[in-house]
């Protein structure tokens, strides 16, 4: 959950470390700190607490160094409070050594209490500075930082990805990782290391993706990989296939404020290619599922969170188009129920970072059930996608803002484009129903662009709500799963009680909720939609009234048969029922966001929360 950085090559290595470092921020941001080797052999190193313009602002009244070698750090807390001390880098061997790490040392108590017992004092609480003293003492005995670092990933447990240098070992930085992401950034007479490719997409596009224990270490000249056995290893190298502007803000307010602008757009990249115009499905990155006539009879998603909820939406989808029994579950509970999986399983993840502890744990899980694994992921190279047996990524692009948006309808879209594949390969989906498909969906993302038109209105409606304690959102069938990513998107940017309930739960429990002035969000069915759903929904909006609520439905236009009992009602285009979700999302994306903006609240660092939850 931390954002690392490590350069060598021929520019001043902070430069090229900070500006790693804020497009890693999003990683976490409770603390941050830069070692570099200077060029007069020495190691320098600057850390602080608290955001890093903290840090950028001491580096700039006092540059650190000139040195062309170095490592950066950006951190989000698990052991030890957001201080300077248990700030990384972390230093040894009499400041001779510095170490960063991303990750949980599970062990390191054992480990702490055998180095205090030889003599070692702590400057810190953390974990990670269990693993600086070992890499000091290792390289003591072995005067070489990749052998070091060998020595002692082997005595670790649990969750990391180290980085370090040493000024008796120029030019040179070493990494490793275990459960944890690290990819390289191949230059010409430069390389880099990152926890993503954020970290140096301003410098490079050629980037590879270590596997599970393996140890890199790279100079000016080379890069070389090894596992923690020491066997060499060639890791594939890929194209990144963004630039390092579109991880910028290009002038929107926020991060997220970008990105929502980004959704039709993220859609549209997401089917490109895909999905031709007579509704036929081409995802041959599939077929491997299928190899040896191998058949799914039944599939699970796996999630956390808004990747959930783009799930749930997805399991409706797939189970009507091809027939095939689906279920989604949370990441960290699906491995401790004990599920019956196996063969014949298709455990689906969904993750947009790829690094999702619970959901890469619950992958593995599966895996070693005898499930087939597919990665529905929108970062490249992630280690969720690379220890699946397939991957099917969104192209939403980078996200950055923690709360998601484009990448959470990029994932609906690719469920939706497995569940028609699934449906065509089983002949269930027939082709006037793909025909019809392929219509909605090329009508989308100019649907998608009238949505996020809307801002200016939901901006006003969030202006007079800003001191609101508690807001419900009501959704039934594919309308429930926005009304769960409605409230959580509250939850997150505004810090305020939120709930989503499936709207004919209401009467079993939460109408008691309602009092006068109670704010609900009611996602309106279709009043088109043969199952009569409307109706139901409606009757559920004037019993919510009669007792004081002020609804703001979504609803498609022409809809009057909400009109008379909505205080506010925000118009969708007519689209078929599983568009409308992607449809309705929108307002509630930009609601939560303007909502926080009312509030003078930081938009894309919402307190305790960091982009990517690699740690169980
Ligand atoms: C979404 O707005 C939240 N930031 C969070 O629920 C997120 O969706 C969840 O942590 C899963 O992240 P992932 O998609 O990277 O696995």
């Amino acid at each position: 959950m931390c954002g690392i950085v490590g350069y060598v090559g021929m520019r001043a290595s902070q430069d090229v470390l900070m500006g790693g470092l804020k497009r890693l921020e999003y990683r976490g941001y409770d603390s941050a700190g830069v070692a570099i080797l200077s060029t007069d052999g020495g190691l320098l190193a600057h850390k602080r607490a608290g955001k890093l313009s903290v840090l950028a602002d001491d580096l700039d009244s006092r540059p650190l160094s000139s040195g062309t070698t170095g490592i950066a750090h950006t951190r989000w807390a698990t052991h030890g409070a957001p201080t300077d001390a248990n700030a990384h880098p972390h230093l040894a061997d009499g400041g001779k050594l510095a170490l960063i790490h991303n990750g949980i040392i599970e062990n390191f108590q054992e480990l702490k209490a055998e180095l205090v017992a030889g003599g070692e004092e702590f400057l810190s609480e953390t974990d990670s500075e269990v693993a600086a003293l070992m890499l000091a003492r290792e390289f003591r005995t072995h005067s070489n930082l990749t052998t070091a670092m060998q020595a002692v990933v082997g005595k670790l447990e649990g969750a990391f990805t180290l980085l370090a240098v040493h000024t008796d070992a120029p030019g040179v930085v070493v990494g490793a990782r275990r459960n944890s992401p690290l990819v390289v950034g191949l230059g010409d007479g430069e390389n880099f290391l990152g926890s993503d490719v954020a970290a140096f997409v301003a410098y490079t596009q050629k980037a590879l993706a270590l596997g599970q224990d393996q140890i890199v270490t790279i100079t000016p000249e080379s890069v070389s990989v090894i596992t923690f056995e020491g066997d060499p290893v060639t890791p594939a190298e890929f194209t990144i296939d963004w630039d390092a502007s579109a991880a910028e803000k290009g002038g929107w307010s926020s991060f997220m404020a970008k990105e929502i602008s980004e959704e039709p757009e993220a859609v549209a990249n997401t089917l490109r290619g895909r999905l031709g115009a007579d509704g036929v499905v081409t995802l041959p990155e599939l077929d491997v599922l299928f190899a040896g006539d191998a058949t799914i009879s039944r599939i699970i998603f796996i999630a956390c969170g808004t990747a959930a909820y783009a799930a749930m939406l997805g399991a409706y989808a797939i189970e009507k188009w091809s027939g095939i029994p689906v279920s989604v579950e949370l990441s960290h509970e699906f491995r401790y129920r004990d599920p019956a999986v196996g063969a014949g399983t298709l455990v689906v993840s969904v993750s947009q970072s790829g690094e999702t502890m619970d959901t890469l744990m619950a992958v593995r899980y599966a895996a070693e059930k005898g499930a087939k694994t597919l990665s529905i992921c929108n970062t490249q190279g992630a280690t969720i996608p690379r220890e699946s047996d397939a991957a099917l990524y969104t192209f939403a692009g980078p996200e950055v803002a923690v709360a998601s948006t484009k990448a959470f309808l990029s994932q609906v879209v690719a469920s939706y484009l497995l569940g028609m594949y699934l449906g065509q390969r089983n002949g269930v989906l027939g082709e006037s129903e793909s025909k019809k498909l392929a219509d909605d969906f090329d009508a989308l993302p100019a649907q998608l662009e009238e949505m996020v038109e809307t801002g200016p209105r939901i901006k006003e409606l969030a202006g007079w709500m800003a001191d609101t304690r508690s807001v419900l959102y009501l959704g039934r069938h594919v309308g429930y799963p926005v009304a769960l990513e409605g409230a959580l998107k509250l939850k997150e940017l505004a810090y305020i009680h939120a709930e989503g309930f499936a709207a004919g739960e209401l009467k079993h429990g939460p109408i008691a909720l309602i009092e006068p002035g109670q704010i609900v969000f009611v996602i309106v069915p279709s009043p088109r939609d043969p199952s009569s759903l409307h109706s139901k929904v409606v009757s559920n909006i004037q019993e919510i009234r009669a007792r004081g609520a002020r609804v703001i439905a979504i609803a498609e236009k022409g809809d009057a048969a909400v009109l008379p009992f909505a205080d506010e009602v925000i118009q969708i285009p007519l689209a078929s029922s599983f568009m409308e979700p992607l449809l309705a999302v929108v307002p509630l994306h930009i609601f939560g966001m303007e909502l926080a903006g009312a509030k003078g609240l930081d938009i894309d660092q919402p307190r305790n929360l960091a982009k990517s939850v690699t740690v169980e």
